[in-house]
């Protein structure tokens, strides 16, 4: 039994699980001028070296506290504006102009992030203390085989990062809340779910009905922690296999999140090139006509709306989801504990 309190549960919830890679931002965002955001309970600042590399420290100078993305870039360095402190692409104060030899110098004062870029978005790990160094991230097969193709489609919403991912773990909704999109207007009003393990999470999917309409989800932790689920298209979606949605969702306060959805299709060939004609002419209005649904329905709610439910048999995918983070949270806090350290 662990003696983590709720709240300390809450908290690291909140700010997102540590030692894992996070989705960003899009790769476009970042460039060779400094760019400050907030993620995973930590101001950023994130930039490009003189090749293109891609630099993320904690956005707060180790001098006096301002923010290093109001500093100087010299490639891998930040020198910072107040005072001309410069930190490295490790966090380490390299140069303090205005007193040469002080214990600053030399020393690993800011928190740095390890980096890369895949699918046309920014990752970054987050790790606590006692894990620096990031594990490999690997992807769905839908963002790493050459068989599939996929646009990346990247917003901001109001609201916790969790109800995005509830809404992701019930595919019920699909039935109703996009019943009138053009292909989520099929199947049942009623199901029967069940849950399968997967080697790398589960899948929590209807009995009986696969293929008609949002039937399942998928969680997975591959270095990171992602959804994937699949809807198919009409015929007016052209020729190819099913829409294939992978998600990954990171908290930017308690109030604002990363919404990053790669929409992702199994097409070679020229019905690679029909589908990404059609895609950007038709179909991505539509797609993102039943995301605003989604956005729409989550902003509204209060900020304890989970506080007042009443669940149902369909919300067993959620409840584990649920499970499955609070777990993993209170792993993470023990094991800080333990060793006598805060989760940062
Ligand atoms: S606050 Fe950055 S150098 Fe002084
Ligand atoms: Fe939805």
């Amino acid at each position: 039994m662990s003696n983590v309190s709720e709240a300390a549960i809450d908290g690291l919830l909140a700010k997102g699980l540590r030692n894992q890679w996070y989705a960003i931002c899009p790769s476009g965002f970042v460039s060779e001028k400094p760019l400050s955001l907030r993620r995973c309970g930590y101001r950023m600042v994130l930039w490009r070296g003189l090749d293109g590399s891609l630099y993320a420290l904690e956005d707060r100078c180790p001098h006096r506290g301002v923010p290093l993305s109001c500093g100087i870039l010299m490639d891998d360095r930040i020198a910072c504006g107040y005072h001309g402190v410069q930190v490295d692409k490790d966090g380490v104060a390299v140069v303090v102009p205005g007193s040469p030899g002080c214990k600053l110098e030399g020393s690993k004062s800011t928190k740095s992030f390890p980096m890369q870029e895949r699918n046309g978005l920014v990752f970054a790990y987050v790790g606590d203390e006692a894990h620096p160094d990031a594990p490999e991230l690997v992807l769905p097969e839908e963002l790493s085989s050459p068989e599939y193709s996929s646009f990346l489609c990247y917003a901001e919403w109001k609201g916790d990062y969790r109800y995005v991912i509830d809404n992701v773990m019930d595919p019920m909704h699909g039935t109703f809340l996009h019943k009138q999109s053009h292909s989520m207007s099929f199947g049942d009003t009623q199901a029967n779910f069940k849950i399968r393990e997967t080697e790398t999470g589960f899948v929590f999917e209807k009995e009986g009905q696969r293929n008609v309409n949002f039937d399942w989800t998928e969680y997975g932790h591959t270095g990171a922690l992602w959804l994937r689920l699949e809807i198919p298209y009409p015929k007016t979606g052209g020729p190819g296999g099913n829409f294939v949605i992978v998600g990954m969702y990171t908290p930017i306060s308690d109030t604002m999140c990363a919404v990053v959805h790669w929409r992702c299709r199994k097409v070679s060939g020229w019905q690679r090139d029909t589908w990404r004609f059609l895609y950007k002419n038709r179909l991505e209005a539509r797609h993102w006509q039943v995301l605003e649904q989604d956005r729409t329905m989550l902003e509204l709610c209060d900020p304890d709306a989970n506080k007042h439910e009443n669940l149902y048999a369909h919300d067993m995918g959620l409840v584990r989801m649920r499970r499955v983070m609070r777990n993993q949270a209170i792993a993470q806090l023990t094991a800080s504990a333990d060793a006598g350290r805060h989760v940062a």
